[in-house]
Formats: C-alpha cells, sequence, structure tokens
C-alpha cells in the first residue's frame, strides 16, 4: 500500500475517541480510519500504568496489522500512561492528546486558572500540569477526577438529570474557584459538553482536545509528505470500527455520534496482539 493512502489507526478504551475520529473526518477527509474502542475493558481511568500500557500495546499492534501509517491515541489515559511506552516500541509517528489540549488550554486562559477534568488516572499522572507549566508557569492548574463520568456516557445518559446532579457535585468546587477554563481531559467527556457548559456558566471556556489533537495530525501528515489527497474511491470502506466486545451496541453510538453514513463494527479477541 502506499504510504499516503495508508489508513490512520485511532484507538480509546470504548466509545470516547469516536469524539477524536469525528473530529478526523470533519478536518482531513481523505483520510482512510481503523478505530479501535477497547469495550470489553473500559473504563481505563481505574487501572494501573502497567495495565493500561500493556493493553495499549496490544491495540497498537492490533492496528499495525492494517499498515496505519499513523496512530493517534484517543484517549487521555492511555495518552498519560503509555505514551512515551508506545513511541519507544513503534517505527511510526504515535500522538495523544494530552499535548493538544494543554496548548489551548495555556493560550486562552485569561486570569490563569484552568482546570482539567479527568479519569483518576490521568489526574493523578499530574500530566497536564506539567505540559501546561511548560508553556506557562504563571498559570495554576486545578484537577479534578469524574470516575463517574465515563460509565454514564457509554451508558449512553448524555442529557439526564442523573448526569446533571453528578456533574454538579464534581464541578462546584472549580466553580468556587473562579477557573477561567476547563479541560475535557477524558475523550468520553465532549459528550456531555452541553450538560457541563451549562452547569460552568458562559465564562467558563470549555476545552476540547480532540479539534487540536485532528489539527496536530494534519501538520504531522503535511510535515511527513502524508498526507492522503485523494479522496476516497466510491464504494470502499473509508473508516472501520474494531471493537473487544459490544458491536451491536458500539455501531448504534458510532451512528449517532458520526453522521458520515451507516458505520458497522467487527469485535475481535484483542488478548490474541
Ligand atoms: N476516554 C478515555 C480518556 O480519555 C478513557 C476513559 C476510561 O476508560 O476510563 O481518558
Amino acid at each position: 500500500m502506499e504510504q499516503k493512502s495508508a489508513p490512520v489507526g485511532v484507538f480509546d478504551s470504548g466509545v470516547g475517541g469516536l469524539t477524536v475520529a469525528r473530529e478526523i473526518m470533519r478536518q482531513i477527509p481523505n483520510e482512510k480510519i481503523i478505530y479501535f474502542g477497547d469495550t470489553a475493558r473500559v473504563p481505563y481511568g481505574s487501572k494501573s500504568q502497567e495495565t493500561v500500557t500493556r493493553f495499549s500495546k496490544q491495540i497498537v499492534r492490533f492496528l499495525q496489522t492494517f499498515q496505519v501509517k499513523t496512530i493517534v491515541v484517543a484517549c487521555n489515559t492511555a495518552s498519560a500512561y503509555a505514551l512515551d511506552e508506545l513511541e519507544k516500541e513503534s517505527e511510526i509517528p504515535i500522538i495523544g492528546v494530552v499535548k493538544p489540549g494543554a496548548r489551548v488550554a495555556a493560550e486562552v486562559t485569561r486570569n490563569g486558572r484552568i482546570g482539567v477534568i479527568a479519569t483518576e488516572a490521568t489526574i493523578g499522572s499530574q500530566i497536564y500540569s506539567q505540559y501546561i507549566k511548560e508553556l506557562n508557569r504563571d498559570v495554576t492548574i486545578y484537577g479534578k477526577a469524574c470516575p463517574l463520568f465515563v460509565p454514564l456516557v457509554e451508558e449512553g445518559l448524555w442529557q439526564d438529570p442523573v448526569t446533571d446532579e453528578i456533574a454538579r457535585r464534581y464541578l462546584t468546587e472549580l466553580i468556587d474557584i473562579d477557573i477561567d477554563t476547563l479541560i475535557l481531559g477524558c475523550t468520553h467527556y465532549p459528550l456531555i459538553r452541553s450538560t457541563l457548559g451549562r452547569i460552568m456558566g458562559g465564562d467558563v471556556t470549555l476545552v476540547n482536545p480532540a479539534y487540536e489533537t485532528a489539527r496536530e495530525l494534519k501538520e504531522l501528515l503535511e510535515e511527513k509528505g502524508l498526507l492522503n489527497e485523494e479522496p476516497p474511491k466510491l464504494g470502499e470502506n473509508q473508516y472501520q470500527f474494531y471493537v473487544s466486545d459490544g458491536a451491536e451496541k458500539f455501531k448504534r453510538f458510532a451512528n449517532s455520534i458520526i453522521k458520515y453514513g451507516i458505520l458497522s463494527a467487527k469485535t475481535i479477541n484483542i488478548e490474541e496482539y
């Protein structure tokens, strides 16, 4: 396969990475995507670094069977815990979602008070603070783990009084300390963006790292001469989705999030990789 026309691999623990895949589809519409959602082993956010790294390595090996030209780790937890290890072992470029999100937040804050909501793992790793501080030492970062958001999103409770109530409990302390920027530091969270925005109020800028990640991917492909200039051929299966469990449920989700034709999903045994 010619390198330019090779697909991009994208992965997450479940449906969250679809928010990143959707952005890649919008910004670089010629690219083919192989998406893997680890639906059998979600959530990653409460697991150890060792486990998340092992899972991530298996997924990278699976994606490489498609001769992908690059991989996007569309999961903050895997980006925080495993990206360095994955980069060490890979001959193709691998990008995560944390750096792009940190960059935007450092740029848009006006009062220097940035909140990060994410999984326990991402918050515990302090990775957002580390990257943001490298860009601007004068900001203060407040991290808040929101472990219940991932199951609520995976259950499809995007607009629901239960999600509202839980979001209020998690976010009150960030409202009280007057942050002006909130990073949605888990790729599942943009799916409850309207709830989060309503609770935080109009003065707080919500940063969704998906947009910046797609932009970074585009720049990387351009720089390496790997951007696909050819539009997909008629009848070509441009987007392929694989999961480790529950393909039907995932397919329904994917079709409600991504409006680019009817998508189907296949279950594979990721433990074989
Ligand atoms: N969507 C993922 C993230 O960005 C992982 C959520 C989880 O599996 O806990 O962190």
